[in-house]
């Protein structure tokens, strides 16, 4: 994850001194680092073409489904439907593959038999306890999890470089807990599970982005039996949209809770335990808890870490953050990069 951050970090697109939308920077790190999680590939000509159809389809989950979309593929919808077909193709292509390679491997996957560690997540699925799965939906599963990976972790890491740049205490307070693990190692030493470890300013920052982002609002349930909160009842059937931004910025639990400020979870015992409490739940809860919310703190650290140690930044235009009919920022966030010169990138 280190070395493939770094990577894409040093890539050409990042001039010396260039204007950036980091939105779309995040989200082609993203998505190159979601596909090699998902099947193993490295960024290339394939991810590129996939990516361009990945935007299309992306864009068709908030428009209008006309009936009888797929003949009009001048809509939105349309578009996106045959971007799907597309999407699914590819990757349904790279799963028969591997199946193939199974079953020439007389039903094991390579000569490492015994190990413990899957090597993707495409592995992950045709190694599942009684291999029930159906290519078709191995191929729905990689799609769903390219959206999981791919479109929130992007905004949460730009949310993220907002925040801070508004808020300069807290950005000061970050480089300085980078800039100690920097110097702790040598020169381009990459970093560890222990570097990770030793971020416990950046874990917060990384909460308070999330608890003022909300970059998932909330959750649609159904109720399987009548409920009863409070003085209402919710009908069994029923069908409601539990609100996460609802609960992360009630002042009853967050003193100021419009205010970005990543202290409140160094000093606050309730927070340590608001997972607990049900007052922080931005990967959801319970059976449907988000799998990758590690993964994405995982991310996002590293991210920042090469971020604040390696350039400083600043905006070139006010941009601010829009909820509907997703959580991202109206521009994409555009700032001016300059790498600082002591860093070897
Ligand atoms: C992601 O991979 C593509 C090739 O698939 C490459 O062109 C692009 O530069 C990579 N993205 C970044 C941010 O490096
Ligand atoms: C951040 O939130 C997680 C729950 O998602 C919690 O376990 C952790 O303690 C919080 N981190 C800090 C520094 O408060």
């Amino acid at each position: 994850m280190d070395a493939a951050a770094l990577l894409l970090l040093a890539a050409a697109v990042w001039e010396p001194s260039a204007t950036v939308r980091l939105l779309d920077e995040a989200k082609k790190i993203t998505f190159n680092l979601t596909v090699k999680q998902l099947v193993s590939i490295e960024p290339g000509p394939w991810t590129e073409s996939l990516r361009r159809e990945y935007v299309k389809l992306i864009d068709g989950f908030f428009s209008i489904p006309f009936p009888l979309a797929y003949l009009l593929p001048f809509t939105t919808y349309g578009q996106a439907l045959k971007a799907r077909k597309k999407v699914a193709g590819a990757l349904r292509e790279v799963i028969k593959k591997r199946m193939e390679e199974k079953a020439e491997n007389g039903g094991s996957i390579g000569d490492d038999e015994g190990k413990k560690e899957k090597k993707d997540m495409v592995e992950e699925l045709l190694e599942a306890e009684g291999g029930s799965f159906s290519e078709e939906e191995m191929v729905d599963f990689c799609l769903s999890l390219l959206v999981a990976g791919y479109e929130t972790t992007s905004v949460l890491m730009t949310l993220a470089v907002k925040f801070l740049t508004e808020t300069p205490a807290a950005l000061a307070e970050l480089k300085e807990e980078h800039a100690n693990i920097r110097d702790m190692k040598g020169e381009n030493q990459p970093l560890e599970w222990s570097d990770y470890k030793s971020m416990p300013f950046t874990q917060c920052v990384i909460n308070e982005t999330l608890r003022v982002g909300n970059i998932i609002s909330g959750v649609f349930r159904r109720a399987n039996t009548d409920i009863h909160y409070k003085d209402y009842t919710i009908p069994k059937g029923c069908k409601i949209f539990a609100s996460f931004r609802g609960v992360h910025l009630n002042s009853e639990h967050y003193e100021n809770a419009r205010t970005f400020n990543p202290w409140r979870w160094q000093i606050s015992d309730k927070l340590q335990n608001a997972v607990g409490a049900n007052i922080f739940t931005p990967f959801g809860g319970g059976p449907r808890l988000c799998p990758g919310y590690e993964l994405a703190r995982v991310v996002v650290s590293i991210f920042l870490h090469h971020l604040v140690t390696r350039f400083s930044w600043e905006e070139t235009e006010e941009d601010k953050l829009v909820f509907f009919p997703t959580t991202r920022t109206l521009k994409g966030y555009p700032i001016n990069l300059r790498l600082l010169s002591e860093s070897i990138c």
